[in-house]
């Protein structure tokens, strides 16, 4: 079955700050990615790049603007639907692990099959990919048996275990010295091709968002291709 394309249509987040003041951190987003693609979001600190990644993951609503995800709008969906569309369809590596540290490697992958009970997905799926990533030596070891290397290729093997649609990278390699960085970038590069999911990654590195199809840097709530 082919995978669906993403569009954004002006999306706007503006966050209340505890003094009652707003922030206008997105003033109008508009992006289209096709399965396949891949695409680096760079910009400056502060400049709304995590905030648009937990949009497209449905993390966050918008205060405005729509996503579409071929015939599926999420932000129509109540919260419910909303978290079983996430679960099913968006992968998430962010720039720390989050591995549960009481599970193996291999429960670890499994998580996401868990929340609603009607994964296809099962541990033969978890072991294939665990193999991909070079792990089916470490599938019972605890996440703190492991190097910061070992950990995220855990999270990339986790992140696909629904296949998704999506898959999500926010500074993934933020935590690692080059060598290990460069490793994950060729994982998350080959398994996104494999896997052919719209992958869009969060980075402050020039020489990481050189490795993928597309750039867009956002600056003042608008994004414009680089
Ligand atoms: N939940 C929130 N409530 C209020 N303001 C927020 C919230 N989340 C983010 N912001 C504000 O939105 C702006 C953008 O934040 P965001 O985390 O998206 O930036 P970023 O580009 O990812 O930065 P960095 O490169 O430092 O990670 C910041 O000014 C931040 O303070
Ligand atoms: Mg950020």
């Amino acid at each position: 079955m082919s995978k669906p394309s993403l569009q954004l249509r002006d999306i706007q987040k503006t966050f209340e700050q505890g003094s009652g003041a707003t922030v206008d951190v997105l003033r109008g987003v508009d992006l289209d990615l096709a399965p396949g693609e891949s695409l680096a979001v760079l910009g400056p600190s502060g400049s709304g790049k995590s905030t648009l990644l937990h949009i497209v993951g449905t993390l966050e609503r918008p205060t405005s603007g729509t996503m579409q995800l071929g015939e599926v709008e999420p932000f129509s969906l109540d919260d419910d639907d909303l978290a079983r569309f996430r679960n099913r369809t968006v992968g998430f590596v962010f720039q720390d692990h989050h591995l549960l540290p009481q599970y193996s490697v291999l429960e670890n992958v499994l998580v996401p099959t868990f929340a609603f009970g009607d994964s296809e997905a099962g541990p033969d799926r978890a072991r294939q990919l665990l193999d991909r990533v070079g792990l089916s030596h470490r599938l019972d070891h605890r996440p703190a048996e492991l190097s910061g290397g070992e950990r995220q290729r855990v999270a990339v093997a986790r992140s696909l275990i629904q296949g998704p649609s999506l898959l999500l990278c926010d500074e993934p390699t933020g935590s690692l010295d080059q060598a290990t960085a460069d490793a994950v970038a060729d994982l998350l590069v080959e398994m996104h091709e494999a896997e052919e999911t719209i992958l869009v990654v969060v980075t402050h590195s020039l020489a990481l968002a050189q490795r993928f199809g597309r750039r867009v840097e956002l600056r003042d709530g608008v994004s414009r291709e680089v």
